[in-house]
């Protein structure tokens, strides 16, 4: 089944024609990552999606409902939920405090309390902190704090927006082994990366963003072994 449709979106910033024509799918139960360079697009498409830009031309649906229809808040509601590029997590506020914003639709404490108890199993680190403010945290820890705050909404599908993006290589490795273990608990997600080699090691299929185009499409096995891929994006002859 197709959770995601992204239908030859155009996407600008005033006259500035970021999005040209861009078109994918994100299947249920599937990590698909779009990779790209610098400016490619990669932030304007999650952004499009999640509604906080809209297209000019073109459509997205979610399980065939066209979300052009909806405010931000409401396609959060129906599950696209982004995590989104620099964390942005509330600095002043607690471990605790920023993730209850994550499901701040929710009223049922003791949902809420089971949604957490689920984040802290994915982030046994977050428990030990959970009273600590977000702004002491160390930088991976804030990306995962990011990523728990998102799945306290649990998302339908969830667009991530450059988690490697900052951090030490060890830490890298880390969040893309919860990446890993979330998809395997079902989780969808699109996974946008300039890390081409760590999205596509975990991603089922990929897309490369070029100008705000889709030049390349495949599975990550084919992706990783296309020469082409392989010269700009993975630093190999
Ligand atoms: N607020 C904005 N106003 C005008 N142009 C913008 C704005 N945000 C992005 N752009 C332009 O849109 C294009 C795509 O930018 P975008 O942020 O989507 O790239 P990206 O692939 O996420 O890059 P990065 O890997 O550096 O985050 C770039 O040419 C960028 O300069
Ligand atoms: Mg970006």
């Amino acid at each position: 089944m197709i959770t995601l449709d992204v239908e030859n979106v155009h996407t600008y910033y005033g006259n500035i024609h970021a999005l040209k024509g861009i078109s994918f799918t994100v299947e249920q139960g599937e990590i698909v990552t779009l990779i790209g360079a610098n400016g490619a697009g990669k932030s304007t498409t999650l952004k499009t999606i999640s509604g906080l830009l809209r297209p000019r031309q073109g459509r997205i649906l979610l399980e065939g409902d066209d979300l052009g229809a909806y405010p931000a808040h409401e396609i959060v509601a129906r599950g696209v939920v982004q995590v989104p590029e620099g964390r942005r997590i509330f600095g002043r506020l607690t471990v605790t405090e920023n993730l209850e914003m994550g499901a701040y639709t929710v009223t049922d404490r003791a949902e809420i309390a089971r949604r957490m108890d689920f984040v802290f199993t994915i982030f046994p680190r977050l428990k030990e902190r959970r009273h600590q403010t977000g702004g002491t945290l160390s930088g991976g820890e804030q990306q995962m704090l990011a990523i728990g705050r998102a799945l306290m909404a649990q998302p339908r599908i969830m667009l991530m927006d450059e988690p490697s993006m900052g951090l030490a290589p060890v830490l890298v490795e880390s969040i893309y082994e919860v990446i890993s273990d979330l998809h395997q608990k079902g989780t969808t997600i699109l996974l946008v990366e300039q890390n081409a080699r760590m999205a596509l090691s975990v991603a089922n299929r990929g897309y490369v963003l070029e100008t705000g185009r889709i030049v390349l499409e495949g599975s990550a096995q084919d992706l990783m072994t296309n020469p082409q891929v392989q010269a700009a994006y993975l630093g190999l002859q």
